[in-house]
C-alpha cells in the first residue's frame, strides 16, 4: 500500500467513526463575553463546522451581561478567531454560514427576565429539535453554576429526566467545587434539576486525541497489555509540566494551587487511564466505573505518607530561555506571603491486584524548564547476570514514553549493542510519532469535548463520585499544608525542576526522575 492510500484508509476510519447521528442542537453559552468562549469554545465550534461536524441545523447563543447585538457578538468572535482559530485563515464561506447561526442573550444571570428571554429566543426556532435539544455549557464563575440550573429549571427550560432520555444537558467547566464538601454541595445542587445523565463535567485532559490513546495503547495490544502489571513494571512517573508561570491569573491561583488546579482532575484523570482495568465495554458508564475504581485504589495517605511522600514547592525568580522570570510571591495579585504551591511532587500506591507495591510518582508545576506531558512506565531489570554482570554501570532500564504533548506519540527504549569488536551496550529508541504517522492532525480537546457533549456522549466526562473520589485524595493532603508554612527547601528557582524535595523522592528510593526532552 503505498503512503497516500494508507493515508486515505485512516482518514475513511476517522469519517465514518464521526458520522454518528447527531441530532439538531441549541448551544447555549453562559459566559459568553469571556474569554473561555472566544478562545475556546467558538474556535472549536467553527471548527466542527469547517468540517460538517455539527448537526443541521445547529444554533448558538451566547448568554451574558454585556450589551451586544447579534451583530456586534458575532463581530467580536470574528475577531477572536482571527487570533485564536488553529487553523488559518478563517474560511469566509464557512464563518458566513455558522456567523448566521450565532445570537445573543444580553441578560444577567441573576435575574429571573433573561431566562423568560432565551426561553423566546430558543421557542422562536421554527425547527422542532432546536426548541428541545438543548446544550447549555456553563462557562461563568463556579459559583453561579447552581444558580445558573435552578433559574433554567425554573424557567421551565430545564428538567430532570430520569428515564434515560436527554433532550437537556448541561456542561460544566472545572473547577468542580473547591474540596469534598463543596463538590458535594454542588452535585447536589445540580442533580434536583438535572439527572446525573445530563450533566457533563469537563476536564479538557480527557479531550486530547492522545490521553484517549492511553486506553487504546493498552487494550488493543497484546505485546503491551501483558506487561502492564506489578510483574515486570517497576514504577512509574507521570510528568505534567509547564514552562509558564501564573501569569495574570495570579487571582484565581492563590485559590487554587498546583493541586486543586492540576493534580485533582488532570494528573489524576492521567493516573486513572494508566492504571485502571479493561473496561466490560467502551460504554460510558463501564469506562467510569474503572476509572472510578482506581481512584478508590489509590492508597490513603498517612501522616508519616504526607510528610514523606508528598512534596511541594513554590517558585522563585529565576530565568527560563534567557527571560526573567518573577517569583510566584511577585506576581500580580499574589500576596506576598503566599504559601500557595506551583508545583507538587508525590509518591502513591494502588492497593489492587495489579499495581501491589509499584510506586507511581506523579509531579507537575508551573515555571520548569520545559513544557511537556509525560507517562513513563519504567521496566524492572533483567536478571543482574551475562551482559548486566559484565557492564560497568547498571544497564539501563526498559521504558515506554507515552508523550501525551508536545511532540506527541510513543517511545520504547531498550539496550542495544554499540557496532563494533567490543561488546558495548547503550540504550536505543523506537519511535511512534503523531505527526509523522498521522500528518499534523491535531484538533482541540474542546472540539472533540463540544461534539460528545452535543451527541450526549458521557465517556470524555467526569462522573459524580468521580470528582468527589479525586477531591477526597486533594483534601487530605492540603489539610495537612493548611498550618504548615512553606520553608526555605520548599522553594525553587524558575526554570527548574521543582524543589529538591522532588528529587529525593525518588533517590531515597534508588530511583531518579526521567525529564521530559526540550527537544523533538
Ligand atoms: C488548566 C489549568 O486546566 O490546564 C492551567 O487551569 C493549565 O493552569 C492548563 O495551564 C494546562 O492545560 P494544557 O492543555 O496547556 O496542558
Amino acid at each position: 500500500m503505498n503512503d497516500s492510500s494508507q493515508l486515505d484508509e485512516l482518514l475513511a476510519s476517522r469519517a465514518s467513526d464521526s458520522r454518528r447521528q447527531i441530532e439538531p442542537c441549541t448551544v447555549v453559552i453562559f459566559g459568553a463575553s469571556g474569554d473561555l468562549t472566544s478562545r475556546k469554545l467558538i474556535p472549536a465550534l467553527y471548527h466542527l463546522a469547517l468540517e460538517g461536524a455539527l448537526p443541521t441545523p445547529y444554533r448558538i447563543i451566547g448568554f451574558a451581561r454585556r450589551e451586544k447585538t447579534d451583530e456586534s457578538f458575532r463581530a467580536e468572535l470574528r475577531t477572536a478567531l482571527d487570533q485564536f482559530s488553529r487553523t488559518k485563515p478563517v474560511q469566509p464561506e464557512v464563518w458566513k454560514s455558522f456567523s448566521a447561526n450565532l445570537f445573543y442573550c444580553q441578560a444577567d444571570i441573576s435575574d429571573p427576565a433573561g431566562y423568560e428571554k432565551l426561553g423566546a429566543l430558543i421557542r422562536s426556532s421554527e425547527h422542532e429539535k432546536l426548541r428541545q435539544n438543548l446544550l447549555f455549557y456553563l462557562a461563568t464563575n463556579p459559583s453561579q453554576f447552581g444558580e445558573i440550573a435552578t433559574r433554567l429549571s425554573a424557567a421551565n427550560l430545564l428538567h430532570k429526566e430520569e428515564d434515560g432520555h436527554l433532550p437537556e444537558r448541561l456542561v460544566v467547566e472545572k473547577p468542580f467545587g473547591h474540596d469534598l464538601q463543596s463538590a458535594r454541595e454542588l452535585n447536589a445542587e445540580l442533580v434536583r434539576h438535572a439527572h446525573e445523565r445530563q450533566i457533563f463535567r469537563i476536564d479538557h485532559y480527557l479531550g486530547k486525541e492522545t490521553v484517549q490513546n492511553i486506553l487504546t495503547f493498552r487494550f488493543s495490544n497484546g505485546i503491551f497489555e501483558r506487561l502492564w502489571n506489578r510483574e515486570t513494571i517497576d514504577h512509574v512517573q507521570i510528568t505534567v509540566a509547564e514552562k509558564i508561570g501564573v501569569g495574570s491569573r495570579g487571582g484565581y491561583y492563590e485559590e487554587s494551587g498546583a493541586m486543586r488546579d492540576m493534580v485533582q482532575n488532570h494528573v489524576l484523570q492521567v493516573l486513572s487511564l494508566v492504571a485502571m482495568e479493561p473496561p466490560v465495554s467502551l460504554e460510558a458508564e463501564a469506562v467510569r466505573d474503572e476509572k472510578v475504581k482506581l481512584l478508590k485504589s489509590i492508597r490513603p495517605l498517612g501522616s508519616a505518607d504526607l510528610a514523606r511522600n508528598v512534596v511541594r514547592g513554590q517558585y522563585f525568580a529565576g530565568e527560563i530561555d534567557g527571560e526573567a522570570r518573577p517569583a510566584y510571591r511577585s506576581e500580580p495579585k499574589v500576596n506576598s506571603k503566599s504559601n500557595v504551591e506551583t508545583f507538587v511532587a508525590m509518591k502513591l500506591f494502588i492497593d489492587n491486584w495489579r499495581w501491589s507495591g509499584v510506586p507511581f510518582y506523579i509531579r507537575t508545576g508551573k515555571n520548569l524548564p520545559v513544557s511537556a506531558s509525560e507517562v513513563r512506565i519504567q521496566f524492572k531489570q533483567a536478571p543482574n547476570i551475562l551482559f548486566a554482570a559484565k557492564s560497568a554501570i547498571p544497564l539501563d532500564q526498559n521504558s515506554i514514553t507515552l508523550r501525551l504533548q508536545p511532540n506527541e506519540g510513543i517511545t520504547l527504549r531498550f539496550n542495544g549493542k554499540v557496532p563494533g569488536a567490543a561488546i558495548q551496550l547503550r540504550p536505543v529508541r523506537m519511535q511512534f510519532s503523531y505527526d509523522n504517522e498521522f500528518g499534523a492532525y491535531t484538533p482541540e480537546a474542546y472540539e472533540r469535548l463540544l461534539l460528545e457533549a452535543i451527541a450526549g456522549d458521557a465517556t470524555l466526562f467526569i462522573r459524580r463520585d468521580e470528582v468527589e473520589t479525586a477531591w477526597g485524595i486533594v483534601d487530605s493532603i492540603r489539610s495537612y499544608w493548611a498550618d504548615r508554612p512553606l520553608t526555605n527547601r520548599e522553594f525553587y528557582l524558575a526554570g527548574t525542576w521543582g524543589p529538591t524535595g522532588a528529587d529525593e523522592l525518588l533517590t531515597n528510593d534508588g530511583r531518579e526522575w526521567r525529564n521530559p526532552s526540550p527537544q523533538k
